[in-house]
């Protein structure tokens, strides 16, 4: 691409047709500022229901509302010019039919602008994915580890292993089959998200799911050290922005009391010396 060429924003086809090339990034973001952060490095920007824990402080994502995934969409879509954004269907928002999904997906994706949506399930969600793919609403699965069935799964656990494999595979196959143009693998062991991935034509997208997927998501926050109020062993911590940022508002404040900040270079003389008024 030339310098003087637009940039050309990525879409869900370019997505599944990075099936077996190099691996696709994905991270979350919440704002504006994140993903600015985001986009030069990134394909996608996840719009994921985890703000509503690391930006609320919710104890889950159950809590989360449209209203908070359309504010926070709105916010991503805006600091983005090439990487794509997908926002997550919060807990309750298409469940119920695939009528409500789809009436509830067409409202992040008209009120946001973000071309697809991300939903939590496996088999039992394929009727309401080709519903929305068949309807012109691109749907990331995501199944393994689904956080919105936190309580039927009994806690944030490996899914996958002891028995349940096979089930893993069936809600694999079933949703590509319904349409989906990638899944993300949540908490899957290694060797099975490799054979998930051998066997599917859609690009697989791990968290916590080894290295054979085709790409990979993390927490933004996680792993820039912003967000510790636990840290799964998936997440790799690249920075520790939390600790920079505790020093940076100690200094401050210690600062102030001292009347050391603000000093003379940041306040405004009452004479411009030198100057042109
Ligand atoms: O909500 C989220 O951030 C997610 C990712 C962890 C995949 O769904």
């Amino acid at each position: 691409m030339s310098a003087t060429s637009p940039v050309r924003a990525v879409l869900p086809p370019d997505i599944r047709a990075r099936k077996g090339q190099s691996p696709l990034v994905m991270l979350t973001a919440y704002t504006t500022p994140g993903a600015r952060l985001v986009d030069p490095h990134c394909d996608i920007a996840l719009v994921g229901d985890s703000v509503g824990m690391v930006l609320h402080g919710m104890a889950s994502t159950l809590g989360v509302t449209m209203e908070m995934m359309i504010l926070h969409g709105r916010a991503v879509v805006r600091g983005l010019s090439r990487a794509m954004a997908v926002i997550d269907m919060p807990f309750g928002s298409y469940e119920e039919s695939p009528e409500q999904a789809f009436r509830n997906a067409a409202r992040l994706m008209a009120e946001t602008g973000a071309p697809a949506v991300k939903l939590e399930g496996g088999a039992h969600m394929a009727e309401t994915i080709g519903f929305l793919t068949r309807r012109g609403v691109p749907v990331m699965a995501h199944i393994g580890l689904t956080p919105q069935s936190v309580n039927t799964l009994g806690g944030y656990r490996v899914v996958g292993r002891d028995g349940d494999a096979e089930g893993v595979m069936l809600d694999a196959v079933a949703v590509e089959e319904a349409g989906a143009f990638s899944v993300v693998l949540e908490k899957v062991p290694m060797g099975l998200s490799g054979r998930i991935t051998q066997r599917l034509t859609i690009p697989t997208i791990g968290i916590g799911a080894g290295v054979h997927c085709d790409g990979q998501v993390l927490v933004q926050d996680d792993m820039l050290g912003l967000f510790t109020d636990f840290r799964p062993k998936f997440v790799k911590r690249y920075a520790d922005l939390g600790a920079l940022a505790d020093q940076a508002i100690a200094d401050y404040a210690a600062e102030v009391r001292a009347r050391v900040f603000p000093s003379e270079e940041h306040s405004f003389p009452d004479v411009l010396k030198g100057k042109k008024p």
